[in-house]
């Protein structure tokens, strides 16, 4: 890893802002983050602080109005939309609150059809979704549909779904705000598994402190800048 050309995700003065009704709300305002490979990162910050703005414009959703994303040494600002799209689907996984999964396929079609969508065989796409939800602790439920698991497994395929595609960069936004504290525990030590398995840049937007303290890193998103929070914070 060179400071030029970094490896995993590179935020870099962040600015961002949306216009309501005539008034110009400025959410981030430089906000500056680097996270290697295999290094998980928890972004804490009070409601309506950023953090899912922050995500979506990390994730190539949504462009920022001032900075530079770097994702494993590409600058992606001045990409368009296609590139854009193309690192989002083969170097980006994503976890939200909700899992939305696809109601009327299988836990095991859910994440194959995350490869198939980039070129990969329906043969081998359901290999690695074998795969992954067996690391998962989903051996036993590959063929159930989404309404025949609970919460907790629902969410388990999401993140496998966000993984399939061996991304280098995850993000995920609260990802266990949707379940009760050993679900979400149980569900935390997937994810954190997997990611450290698969050596990706994590950044996991959560309100948990308890969860944020299993991180490698906790970053706090405050009057649109990330600052650092230290361990016994
Ligand atoms: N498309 C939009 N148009 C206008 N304002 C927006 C838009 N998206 C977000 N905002 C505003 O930006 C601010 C940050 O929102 P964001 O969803 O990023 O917060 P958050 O930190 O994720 O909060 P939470 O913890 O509740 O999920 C909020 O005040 C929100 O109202
Ligand atoms: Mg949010």
């Amino acid at each position: 890893m060179n400071d030029a050309n970094p490896q995993g995700l590179d935020l870099q003065n962040i600015g961002k802002h949306f216009t309501m009704g005539g008034e110009e709300l400025h959410v981030l305002n430089g906000a500056s983050l680097t996270i290697a490979p295999g290094e998980i990162v928890a972004m804490l910050g009070p409601s309506g602080a950023g953090k899912s703005t922050l995500l979506h414009i990390a994730g190539l959703l949504d462009r920022p109005d001032t900075g530079e994303i770097t994702i494993d040494g590409q600058a992606c600002g001045s990409l368009g939309d296609t590139d854009r799209t193309r690192i989002r689907r083969t170097a980006i996984g994503f976890v939200y609150q909700f899992h939305n999964l696809l109601p009327e396929f299988t836990a095991t079609d859910n994440v194959a059809l995350a490869c198939m969508i980039n070129g990969v065989s329906q043969k081998d796409a359901r290999k690695r979704a074998r795969e992954l939800l067996e690391i998962l602790g989903l051996s036993e439920r590959l063929e159930h549909m989404p309404t025949q698991l609970s919460g907790g497994e629902q969410q388990r395929v999401a993140i496998a779904r966000a993984m399939a595609n061996h991304p280098r960069i995850l993000l995920a936004d609260e990802p266990t705000g949707n379940l009760d504290e050993n679900t979400a525990d149980t569900v935390f030590d997937a994810l954190i598994t997997l990611a450290r398995e698969e050596k990706v840049a994590a950044l996991i937007a959560t309100h948990n402190i308890g969860l944020a303290k299993r991180m490698d890193r906790r970053i706090v998103l405050h009057n649109g800048r990330l600052e650092g929070q230290p361990v016994s914070g």
